[in-house]
């Protein structure tokens, strides 16, 4: 490994210290100014931001993955299963705000929280995964498409920025295999 080569790496986070959620907080005002924010459009206050964060650790259906560069959580993905009493739905999960500090792009950081999203789908038994995009988020759309979801539907009216209607595309992929993960998030 060359000097310049930064040391990636992906995991689900169940705690974080105040370092890494003021790692995460900059990586968001990051993504949010340069546009790609996950529904922000500008940066909230800062101690929203962080309330954010430390709320999505607590929520039994959510799990969280951070991407690190050099130690530093740079980027991060939630996966979002069913609360328990929707039954039907218990065998599908959503992949949301999948993100990467802008400067940290372009090293794979993204896949590799996709898949670690994925592999913890899995080892929960779901069996499709779901998640939607604006159609503005082209790396994105790459991304899942290179990633075999399907795109099964687009909403003309699925969100406004700066006045302006942007559409949004739907997406499926079923998932094959894997071994069930024992319990969630107390
Ligand atoms: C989408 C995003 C998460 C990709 O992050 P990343 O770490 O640069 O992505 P990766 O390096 O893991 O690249 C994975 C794939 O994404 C696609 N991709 C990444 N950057 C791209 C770009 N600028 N143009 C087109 N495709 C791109 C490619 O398919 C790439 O695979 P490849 O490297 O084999 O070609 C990042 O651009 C981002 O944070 N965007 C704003 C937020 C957003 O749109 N989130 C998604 C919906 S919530």
């Amino acid at each position: 490994m060359s000097e310049n080569t930064p040391n990636l790496s992906v995991d689900q986070a169940f705690d974080l210290s105040d370092t890494d959620i003021a790692d995460l907080c900059d990586a968001s005002e990051s993504a949010i100014l340069d546009g790609g924010g996950f529904g922000w459009l500008k940066p909230p206050p800062r101690d929203l931001l962080e309330r954010y964060w430390r709320g999505v650790l607590l929520v039994p259906e959510r799990e969280l993955f951070v991407g690190r560069y050099d130690g530093r959580v740079v980027a991060s993905a939630q996966l979002v299963l069913q609360p328990r009493n929707n039954e039907a739905q218990n065998r599908i999960a959503t992949i949301t705000t999948n993100f990467v500090a802008p400067w940290a792009r372009g090293h794979g950081l993204a896949r590799d929280l996709a898949v670690a999203c994925e592999r913890s789908a899995r080892q929960h038994s779901v069996r499709f995964i779901n998640l939607d995009v604006r159609e503005t988020q082209e790396a994105a759309i790459q991304l899942y498409e290179t990633l075999g979801y399907e795109r099964w539907g687009t909403n003309p009216n699925y969100a406004v920025v700066n006045g302006k209607t942007i559409a949004g595309h739907f997406y499926t992929k079923s998932l094959r295999g894997g071994s069930r993960k024992k319990g969630r998030k107390k």
